[in-house]
C-alpha cells in the first residue's frame, strides 16, 4: 500500500512495483486468452503491453496478424515470432489491447504515457473491440494531468501557448522505460510519424469537453483522452482477481 498522502505521482516502492507488475502480467495474461486463431489483432504500447507479448506468442495461435503502435512494440513482437504487419494492409482488425494511466470513474481513459497516443488511437478505431488491461492504480477517482498530445512542430509554440499550461516533453521526462528512443538529434521526444509529444497541464474538468477543445486546437495532431464509446472492456487487476468493467463501445 502506498503511505497515507501519496499520489500515483510518487515513485512506488519495491514491493508496490512488483504488485503492479503481478498485476499488469494477471491483466495482460487474460486478454491473451480473448484472440483466436486467424485474428487481426492490433498492439498498444507500454509495459502492461510488454507482459502481454510473451503470453501471445506461448499460445502459438495460428495465423495471427498484428498491427504494432510503436515501433518499441513491433520489435518486441517480432522477436517473439509474432507476425506483424501494415494498418492499412490488414483493414479492419478484431481486436485491439492496450495499456492506459489512468481509467476514469465514468470509463474515460488518459493514454500516451508512452507517447504513442496517436497511433494507438487510430489502431483502436480500426478494431472491433477495444480491450484496455490495467493495474488496479490505473483505476482512479479523478482524472488527473498531464494530457499527453502530439503537435505539429510547425507553429508548436503557438499551438501550445493556446493550449497553456502545457509543454513540450524530453526523452528524459518520458515516464516509459520502453519508449522508443528519439530520433535524430532534437532534444524533444518526437513520435515516428514525425510529430512532437507534449503534455497539457490544465485542469481537465469535463473530459469532453477538454476532448473537443484539445482536438480542434490547430497544430494538434492527437492527444490522448479516450472516450468511453473507444472501449470494449476494461481489465483491471486487482488483489482478488482480474475485474471486467465493461465500456460503451457498440459491438460490431
Ligand atoms: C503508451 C500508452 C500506455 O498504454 C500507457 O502509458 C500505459 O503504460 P504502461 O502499460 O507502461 O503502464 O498509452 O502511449
Amino acid at each position: 500500500m502506498a503511505p497515507p498522502g501519496a499520489s500515483r505521482q510518487q515513485s512506488p516502492r519495491l514491493s508496490d512495483e512488483n504488485t503492479i507488475a503481478h498485476q499488469k502480467r494477471a491483466a495482460a495474461r487474460a486478454a491473451a486468452e480473448m484472440v483466436s486463431d486467424g485474428m487481426r489483432l492490433g498492439l498498444g504500447t507500454g509495459t502492461t503491453v510488454a507482459h502481454l507479448l510473451p503470453a501471445l506468442a506461448e499460445r502459438e495461435l495460428r495465423n495471427v496478424s498484428c498491427v504494432a503502435t510503436s515501433p518499441a512494440t513491433e520489435r518486441a513482437a517480432r522477436a517473439l515470432g509474432l507476425t506483424v504487419g501494415e494498418l492499412d494492409e490488414l483493414g479492419e482488425l478484431d481486436l485491439a489491447i492496450d495499456g492506459a494511466d489512468q481509467i476514469g470513474p465514468q470509463g474515460w481513459l488518459v493514454k500516451g504515457g508512452g507517447g504513442a497516443h496517436t497511433r494507438e488511437k487510430i489502431v483502436a478505431a480500426a478494431s472491433r473491440r477495444f480491450v484496455v488491461i490495467a493495474s488496479a492504480e490505473k483505476a482512479v477517482d479523478e482524472l488527473t494531468p498531464p494530457v499527453p498530445l502530439e503537435v505539429m512542430r510547425f507553429g508548436v509554440k503557438c499551438t501550445l501557448s493556446a493550449l497553456s499550461p502545457s509543454r513540450l516533453r524530453t526523452p528524459r521526462q518520458d515516464p516509459d522505460p520502453a519508449a522508443d528512443a528519439p530520433s535524430g538529434a532534437s532534444s524533444w521526444r518526437e513520435s515516428p510519424d514525425g510529430g512532437l509529444i507534449a503534455d497539457y497541464l490544465g485542469p481537465i474538468g469535463d473530459p469532453r469537453e477538454l476532448s473537443l477543445r484539445l482536438s480542434t486546437t490547430p497544430g494538434v495532431v492527437g492527444h490522448g483522452l479516450f472516450a468511453p464509446e473507444m472501449v470494449s472492456v476494461i481489465l483491471i487487476a486487482t488483489e482478488s482477481g482480474v475485474e471486467h468493467r465493461p465500456g460503451g463501445k457498440p459491438e460490431r
